[in-house]
């Protein structure tokens, strides 16, 4: 019985190319494949987000020129497609993607679709090794998607190389016989991308967006208007992106410097751009939520279209951070600019959910105005916080009658939360508990743990950033249910989010640093059992993803690499 054991554990070992065992020493050989079997009963099975759970198959399957993929209808083709080029280094001429009619091939890779109901939820799937290929069964795209993912981890880690040239030739392509079955702990599982107070081009969204579904991420909340640029274009108001998307300067280095660069800032994406980014979304399974904020955050929306302030005045996209009085005049004449650059969203974006800001907005300039304060007076509203209440209250009747639904930060709690509303909890959990005890769904991103703009190690030895300390122990560590949630009221917690803010990070190599790696952290915590949480256990799996990470040419936070 052992001999087979540590056959097998060999033969996982001998199969990894991380893994040199030959040069190791026979005692200490011994030991580590004693302990490798005893902590996992699988050497090498290094997935993040961590399995439900992981059994073991009949064998083994290694790739070669004449594998297949299969798909169980024609509409899966183009993951078909997908998981091929996934696998180019394997093979630099591509598998054939076919459907398979009745009982499929040997030797091959088979994506199915299965109705048959034994699912624990929409995104569940199967993965099946065994001499004669893989089998991935889910009941929907998504499942199959994530299977797709946990094949690639499954592999050698030179699967992560785009260039042939970079493979050994004596490289082998082996899938170990393991047979899985896995589904996520939450729906939402996040990651935002502020592109207003810095500018990324269209080629680094996609790249942004390719990596967090690669963890099995499926929410990408793309945060486009702000006080230092509007970055979507809209049609019926071009001066939003003439204007509205340009700064003429940007703060240098800590907040409060007061030394500015005095360099031109911004850029925009078209609406064909913007259709492109939801395509490829799409294809990996995951869903935009555009943020349009309102009613403050709108200095760059103000610069453009200066009538929709409440004051004759001069309104600037700014060029340093903060939270600024400038705010939307709640007039007519801004819900109709509102609502007209809603339409052109709905348009662009076909999730259900359209993010409405509703953050830090100062209320002196509506305090000081008589069409704020006439406002207040006939609607019978007792002060300011209502009257954004009221706002955000207008704004939710618009997007539902087109059948859309909000989302907004916690602060729209304030005055009263509007009827159908999702509350993002960031100013810590306390919204977010308020909003799940009043029955409404809520994203937890409290600060101290999903804030991704924050330190990741000591500050000293670290780029500069906002503030704050965010390891990854301790994105790791966070708990999305706060336990003074009833588990009816827990229903209400869709999952979290990582919030990237961009004030300090100039460039897409700073972003993935700072995202990288404590995304991955979270897309255990949104994905995995909590019961298995283990983070010993993950920081062990997550080495063999840094050298993905390596391959891929990421730039990320190397606090916890080995
Ligand atoms: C926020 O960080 N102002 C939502």
């Amino acid at each position: 019985m052992i001999g087979i054991v540590l056959l097998k554990v060999l033969t996982l070992a001998k199969l990894s190319s991380e893994f040199n065992y030959l040069s190791m020493k026979p005692t200490f050989l011994l030991l580590f494949l004693i302990s490798l079997f005893t902590i996992s009963g699988f050497a090498q099975i290094n997935i993040i987000p961590q399995p439900v759970s992981i059994g073991e198959s009949s064998g083994s399957f290694e790739l070669n020129d004449s594998l297949l993929i299969l798909t169980s209808s024609d509409e899966l083709s183009g993951l078909g497609e997908y998981l091929s080029d996934l696998l180019f280094v394997t093979n630099w001429k591509g598998y054939p993607v076919k459907t398979f009619k009745t009982s499929p091939e040997k030797n091959s890779i088979i994506l199915s679709l299965d109705k048959s109901g034994e699912y624990s939820n929409d995104e569940a799937y199967s993965l099946t090794v065994s001499e004669n290929g893989v089998i991935i069964k889910a009941p929907h795209s998504s499942g199959l998607f994530y299977g797709i993912q946990t094949l690639r981890q499954l592999l050698p880690v030179q699967i992560e190389h785009t260039d042939p040239s970079m493979i050994s030739r004596y490289q082998k392509w082996v899938v170990p016989g393991v047979e899985i079955v896995d589904y996520p702990r939450f729906q939402y599982r996040g990651l935002h991308l502020d592109v207003a107070r810095h500018f990324f081009p269209v080629e680094f969204v996609k790249r942004y967006i390719d990596l967090l579904a690669t963890f099995k991420m499926n929410r990408f909340h793309w945060h486009l208007t702000e006080d230092q640029g509007w970055r979507i274009e809209i049609k019926k108001y071009p001066r939003l992106t003439e204007i509205g998307a340009w700064r003429d300067s940007t703060l240098i280095g800590n907040y409060g410097s007061g030394k500015y660069d005095g360099i031109l800032h911004g850029g925009f994406y078209t609406q064909e751009e913007i259709k492109e980014v939801v395509q490829y979304a799409a294809d990996r399974q995951v869903t935009i939520i555009p943020e349009i904020e309102m009613p403050g955050h709108s200095s760059a929306a103000l610069a453009a279209y200066p009538e929709l302030g409440c004051f004759d005045k001069e309104y600037h996209v700014t060029s340093t951070w903060g939270v600024f009085e400038d705010i939307y005049c709640p007039k007519e004449e801004t819900f109709d600019f509102l609502e007209d650059v809603l339409d052109e969203v709905i348009e662009l974006f076909p999730g259900t959910y359209i993010h409405i800001g509703g953050d830090e907005a100062p209320k002196k300039q509506w305090e000081e105005s008589p069409i704020a304060q006439e406002v207040i007076k006939r609607e019978g509203l007792k002060d300011e916080h209502e009257l954004q209440s009221y706002f955000i209250h207008r704004i939710e009747k618009y997007l539902n009658s087109k059948g859309r639904q909000i989302i907004g930060w916690d602060e729209i709690l304030e005055g009263g939360l509007a009827p159908q509303a999702t509350v993002m909890s960031w100013r810590g959990e306390a919204g977010g508990i308020e909003a799940a005890k009043m029955g409404h769904d809520v994203i937890m991103t409290p600060g101290d743990t999903n804030y991704l703009d924050h330190y990741q190690d000591k500050w000293e030895e670290e780029p500069i950033a906002i503030g704050g300390l965010t390891t990854l122990e301790d994105v790791f560590n966070y708990e999305p249910i706060p336990d003074t949630l009833t588990a009816e009221e827990a229903k209400y917690v869709l999952g979290a989010q990582g919030n990237v803010w961009t004030e300090y990070m100039h460039t897409p190599s700073k972003v993935e640093y700072m995202a990288y790696p404590r995304a991955i952290a979270l897309s255990e915590v949104l994905w995995s059992p909590v019961q298995h949480k283990n983070w010993d256990d993950f920081l062990a799996r997550i080495q063999s993803v840094f050298t993905r990470l390596d391959i891929m040419g990421v730039n990320y936070g190397k606090q916890y690499k080995k």
